[in-house]
């Protein structure tokens, strides 16, 4: 499948995970590609169009500004959004009644704030062109209130009530916005999760695994594609059916 020439993808926190298995499969149906992200990100060998990688922190709303500036001025206008960044900050998880505010505010802008930060930055553009796809990164925390991650099921089930909001505000311009949210999904993240964490999880899972980054790469180009169109303002579940909407 081709659904993505001459269209421009932005993948936030690219380099890794879910965010490198996404921007592989866009560049592999022929989408421009840019990846932002801590770190350097590899061109794919699978790249057929333009591909940008910026190293930055992605908290940095200056540099989120410039970094789409040159992405538009080389690859083009965005037209697909991926808002991946995100973190549980997992090492300093604690019980809420433990909790310090300074993790929950690490936490929340670095899902929520960075998510809402480069929809006010790219939006408006799509906007006025009269076509886009954001699909924003939540997760099965939300639904489930993960234990030790009232933080992190905060932020995400905020970015859940973001792209309602969005969803409606867009929906006239032919841009849709959509959230994705895992379950159990292998990645370098999950390799830092306790052994024991990842058992209870695979065992909640009546699917009775793990996935692959790549599948939910598979439901993020779904839902960038023309195909797509009329699915907007939705809250998607890939998690093995341990939470179902
Ligand atoms: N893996 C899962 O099981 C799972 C489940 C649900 C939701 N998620 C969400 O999916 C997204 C990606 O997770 P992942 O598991 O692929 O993570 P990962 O750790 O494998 O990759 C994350 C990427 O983000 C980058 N990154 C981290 N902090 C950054 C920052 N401040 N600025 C720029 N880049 C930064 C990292 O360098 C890395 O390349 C996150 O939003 C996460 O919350 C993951």
């Amino acid at each position: 499948m081709q659904r993505f020439t001459n269209k421009t993808a932005l993948v936030t926190g690219g380099a890794g995970g879910i965010g490198a298995a996404t921007a592989r499969r866009l560049a592999a149906e022929g989408a421009r590609v840019a990846v932002f992200d801590l770190h350097e990100a590899a061109k794919p060998e699978v790249t057929q169009a333009g591909w940008l990688s910026r190293a930055f922190d992605g908290t940095d709303g200056e540099a989120l500004a410039a970094a789409v500036a040159q992405v538009e001025a080389e690859l083009g206008p965005i037209d697909v959004l991926f808002n991946n960044l995100g973190q549980s900050g997992r090492e300093r998880s604690a019980l809420f009644c433990d909790s310090d505010e300074e993790v929950w505010r690490f936490v929340t802008e670095v899902n929520l704030m960075t998510t809402m930060r480069a929809c006010r930055i790219i939006a408006p553009g799509m906007k006025a062109r009269g076509r886009g796809r954001i699909v924003n990164m939540s997760s099965d925390a939300a639904l489930s209130g993960d234990l030790r991650l009232s933080d992190y099921a905060a932020a995400k089930m905020g970015i859940v009530g973001f792209t309602r909001a969005l969803a409606q505000e867009l929906a006239p311009h032919g841009v849709t916005v959509n959230a994705v949210c895992p379950g159990a999904i292998a990645t370098e993240a999950h390799n830092r999760i306790p052994r024991e964490t990842l058992d209870a999880l695979v065992a909640a899972t009546p699917a009775g695994f793990i996935a692959q980054a790549e599948e939910v790469g598979g439901l993020v180009a779904y839902l960038a594609s023309d195909e797509a169109r009329f699915i907007t303002g939705q809250t998607i579940a890939i998690n093995g059916g341990r939470n179902m909407l």
